[in-house]
C-alpha cells in the first residue's frame, strides 16, 4: 500500500488542470500580452510599419492559437488517462506539502520570467523590422542591389522606413498590403528580377523628402567636373566642368528659378506619360503662381488627355534614385580611371574595362573569376593590370547583381540626359504650344548649366563664366540632340 496515494478524481475536476495545458495557457497568456504591447508601440510610433502588423496580426496571434491548442491536447490527454484509470487529476496542489509548494512557486516565476522575455522580445522584434539590417539583410539576394548601393549614396545613414513607409492612413494600408505580400513574394520567389519600378506602394511622396530637405532653402549653383576617357589606344581624356543652375525659391535669399523652379510653391507642372516607366512625355501642363495655363505637346499627341493619367512633378520625377544609384559602366570606369585607381596608361583600357564590366555573367563569382582571366589574357606581362582588375571587380561587386538582373540598365535615372532621357523627356525642343510657337524654355545647352571649361590638360584652366558652347568629342550634333540615341552607358 502506498501511503503517498493521491484521492481519485472529483467527477467536476476540470480535465485543464495538467501541466500540458497550463503552459499552453501560458504560451497563449504571454502571446495576448505580447499583442497588447505591439499594438501599443506600433500606435505610438512615427511611421506605420508593415512588418510590424505583420508580427502583431500574424506572427503572435500563431503563438496565441499554438498556446490554446495545447492547452486543449493537454486536456485531451487528461481525459483519456482518466477514463482509463480514472485515476486522480494529474495536477493536484496541496499548499501544506512543501514540494507541491516548490513546484507551484517554480512554476509561477518561470512563468513571470517567460512574460518578460516575450515583452523584451516583442520590443526588439518591433525594432527590428524599423532597421535597415531587417529591410536590407532578412532577404539577402532580392534585397542586395538595393542594400548595397544604398550604403554607397548619400542616404546610407537615413533607414529604409524613412523614406519607403510613409506616414497616415492611406500609407498605413498601403505599405501594410505591400509588405505582406513582399514575404510572401520572397517566400515563394515570386519576386520580378529585376525587381519593377516604381513600385507605386513603396515609392515615397514629396512630404517623405521634405522631412529632411527644405525645397525653399535650395539657392545657387552647383560646380561640378564630368571626366571621361574615349575609346582610343590612349584613353584619351576629356573633361567638361558644369555650373548647374539648381536655383531656388526664397525671394530673400537668392533670385527665384533654375532647376527647381518646378518646385516652386504656386508652380504646378503636370504631365502624362504613355509608358510605365514614364520615359515618353508627350503632353506637359503649366499653372504659374498668377494661374496662368499653359500646355506644352509634341507634334504628334492627338490623344483624348481626360482619358489618361495625370502625374503632378514632384521630387521624385527628376530624384527618382536618390537612394539606389547604379552607376554606369562607362561612368564607373571613367571615374575610377580619373582618380587613378586604373592607370589610363594602359592601352586600350578603357574601351576593356567597359567590354569585361558589361558581358553577361550569371554570378558574381563567375564575373570576379572571368573579369581577372581576360584582363591577364590581354595584358599578360602588366604589373598595372593587377590593382586595375581589384578595382573592376569592385565595381562588379557595387553596380552590377546578376542574380537579381540589377544594373545601370535596368533603372532609369531622371536626373540629366546623356544615357536615360531625364529632363530631354520635356526640354527637347519638341514640346510646343498648340500653334506651335513657343517651345518649353530651357532648352539650349547654357540655360541649366553653364559650361564653364571643357576639353582636356590646359583647357579645363580657361573658365567661361557666361558659358561655351558645347564641342562634342564625338563629332558635330544636330540642333536638338538626343544623347541617347548614340550614348548608353555601356559598350
Ligand atoms: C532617400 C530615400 C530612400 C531610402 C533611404 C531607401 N530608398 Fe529604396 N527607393 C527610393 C526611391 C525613390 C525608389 C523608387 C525608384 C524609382 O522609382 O526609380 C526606391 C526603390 C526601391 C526598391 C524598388 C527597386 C528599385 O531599385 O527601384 C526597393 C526594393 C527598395 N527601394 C528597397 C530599399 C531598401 C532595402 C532600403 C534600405 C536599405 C531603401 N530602399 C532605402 C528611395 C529610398
Ligand atoms: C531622414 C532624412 C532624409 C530624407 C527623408 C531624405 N534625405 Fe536626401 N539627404 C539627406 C542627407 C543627410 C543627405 C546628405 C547631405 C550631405 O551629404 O551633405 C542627403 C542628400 C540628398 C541629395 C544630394 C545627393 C548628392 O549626390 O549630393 C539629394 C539629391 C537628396 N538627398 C534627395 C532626396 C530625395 C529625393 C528624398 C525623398 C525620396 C530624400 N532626399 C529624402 C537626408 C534625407
Ligand atoms: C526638375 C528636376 C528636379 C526636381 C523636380 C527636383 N530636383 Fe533637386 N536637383 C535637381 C538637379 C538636376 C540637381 C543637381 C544635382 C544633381 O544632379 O543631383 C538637384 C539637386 C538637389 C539637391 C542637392 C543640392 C546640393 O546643393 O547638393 C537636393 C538636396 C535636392 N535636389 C532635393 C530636391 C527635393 C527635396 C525636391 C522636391 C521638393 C527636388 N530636389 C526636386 C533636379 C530636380
Ligand atoms: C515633365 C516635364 C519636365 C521635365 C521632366 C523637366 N522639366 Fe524643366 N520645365 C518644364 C516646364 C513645363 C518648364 C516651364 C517652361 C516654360 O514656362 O517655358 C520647365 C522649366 C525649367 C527651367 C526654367 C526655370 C526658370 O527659371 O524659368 C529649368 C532650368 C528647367 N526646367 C530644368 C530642368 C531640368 C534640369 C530637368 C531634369 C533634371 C527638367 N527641367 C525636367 C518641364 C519639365
Ligand atoms: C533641361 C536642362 C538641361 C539642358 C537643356 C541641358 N542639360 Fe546637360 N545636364 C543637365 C543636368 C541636370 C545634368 C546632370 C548633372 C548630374 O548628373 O548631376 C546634365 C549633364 C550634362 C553633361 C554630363 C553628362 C554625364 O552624365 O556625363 C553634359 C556633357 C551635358 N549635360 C551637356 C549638355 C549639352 C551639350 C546640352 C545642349 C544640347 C545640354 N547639356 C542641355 C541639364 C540640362
Ligand atoms: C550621333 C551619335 C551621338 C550623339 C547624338 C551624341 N553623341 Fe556624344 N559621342 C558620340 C561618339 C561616337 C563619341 C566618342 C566616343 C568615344 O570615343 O569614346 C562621343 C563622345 C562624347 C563625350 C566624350 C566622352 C566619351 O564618352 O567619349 C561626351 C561628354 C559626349 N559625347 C556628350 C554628348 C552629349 C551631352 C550629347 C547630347 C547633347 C551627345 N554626346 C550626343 C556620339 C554621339
Amino acid at each position: 500500500m502506498n501511503s503517498d496515494r493521491q484521492p481519485p478524481a472529483q467527477p467536476g475536476q476540470s480535465v485543464f488542470r495538467n501541466w500540458i495545458s497550463f503552459i499552453g495557457m501560458v504560451v497563449a497568456i504571454g502571446a495576448l500580452f505580447s499583442f497588447l504591447l505591439l499594438y501599443v508601440l506600433d500606435a505610438l510610433s512615427k511611421f506605420s510599419n508593415p512588418y510590424v502588423s505583420i508580427l502583431t496580426y500574424l506572427g503572435v496571434p500563431a503563438f496565441l492559437i499554438g498556446g490554446i491548442l495545447l492547452a486543449f491536447v493537454g486536456a485531451g490527454r487528461e481525459r483519456r488517462r482518466r477514463s482509463r484509470g480514472s485515476g486522480p487529476a494529474s495536477l493536484q496542489i496541496d499548499l501544506n506539502r512543501p514540494r507541491d509548494r516548490r513546484v507551484l512557486v517554480t512554476f509561477i516565476a518561470g512563468s513571470v520570467v517567460f512574460l518578460l522575455l516575450t515583452a523584451i522580445g516583442s520590443y526588439n522584434a518591433f525594432n527590428f523590422t524599423e532597421s535597415v539590417t531587417f529591410c536590407g539583410e532578412t532577404c539577402h539576394t532580392v534585397m542586395k542591389p538595393e542594400k548595397t548601393t544604398h550604403d554607397l549614396g548619400p542616404h546610407a545613414r537615413v533607414a529604409c522606413v524613412e523614406c519607403h513607409v510613409g506616414k497616415g492612413v492611406s500609407w498605413f494600408v498601403k505599405s501594410k498590403i505591400s509588405g505582406s505580400y513582399q514575404l510572401y513574394s520572397v517566400a515563394f520567389k515570386k519576386y520580378p528580377t529585376p525587381i519593377g519600378t516604381p513600385i507605386r506602394n513603396l515609392r515615397p511622396a514629396r512630404e517623405t523628402c521634405e522631412e529632411c530637405h527644405w525645397p525653399q532653402s535650395f539657392v545657387g549653383n552647383l560646380d561640378r567636373t564630368f571626366n571621361y576617357f574615349q575609346s582610343d589606344a590612349s584613353n584619351s581624356p576629356y573633361a567638361i566642368r558644369l555650373l548647374l543652375k539648381i536655383g531656388g525659391s526664397d525671394p530673400r535669399q537668392g533670385p527665384v528659378g533654375g532647376i527647381h523652379w518646378h518646385n516652386l510653391p504656386g508652380n504646378k507642372v503636370e504631365y502624362i506619360a504613355t509608358d510605365k516607366e514614364r520615359l515618353k512625355i508627350p503632353w506637359v501642363r503649366v499653372t504659374d503662381a498668377q494661374g496662368k495655363v499653359t500646355v506644352f505637346k509634341t507634334k504628334n499627341f492627338t490623344n483624348d488627355v481626360n482619358t489618361m493619367e495625370m502625374r503632378t512633378m514632384d521630387c521624385m520625377d527628376c530624384h527618382n534614385r536618390p537612394s539606389h544609384r547604379y552607376l554606369s559602366p562607362e561612368k564607373a570606369v571613367n571615374q575610377q580611371m580619373a582618380l587613378g585607381h586604373i592607370d589610363p596608361t594602359i592601352p586600350w583600357i578603357k574601351t576593356n574595362a567597359v567590354y569585361v564590366l558589361t558581358r553577361p555573367y550569371k554570378t558574381d563569382d563567375e564575373a570576379t573569376n572571368a573579369i581577372a582571366a581576360a584582363l591577364a589574357a590581354k595584358y599578360p606581362n602588366d604589373s598595372r593590370i593587377q590593382a586595375a582588375t581589384a578595382t573592376l571587380q569592385q565595381i562588379y561587386a557595387e553596380y552590377f547583381f546578376p542574380e537579381m538582373k540589377a544594373n545601370w540598365a535596368s533603372y532609369p535615372d531622371n536626373v540629366g540626359h546623356m544615357i536615360w532621357p531625364g529632363c530631354f523627356r520635356c526640354h527637347d525642343g519638341q514640346h510646343k504650344t498648340e500653334d506651335r510657337k513657343t517651345t518649353i524654355k530651357a532648352s539650349d545647352c547654357n540655360t541649366c548649366h553653364t559650361i564653364l571649361a571643357q576639353g582636356a590638360g590646359d583647357e579645363l584652366n580657361q573658365l567661361s563664366p557666361g558659358g561655351q558652347k558645347f564641342i562634342h568629342p564625338g563629332g558635330d550634333l544636330d540642333e536638338n540632340p538626343t544623347c541617347t540615341d548614340c550614348h548608353t552607358g555601356g559598350p
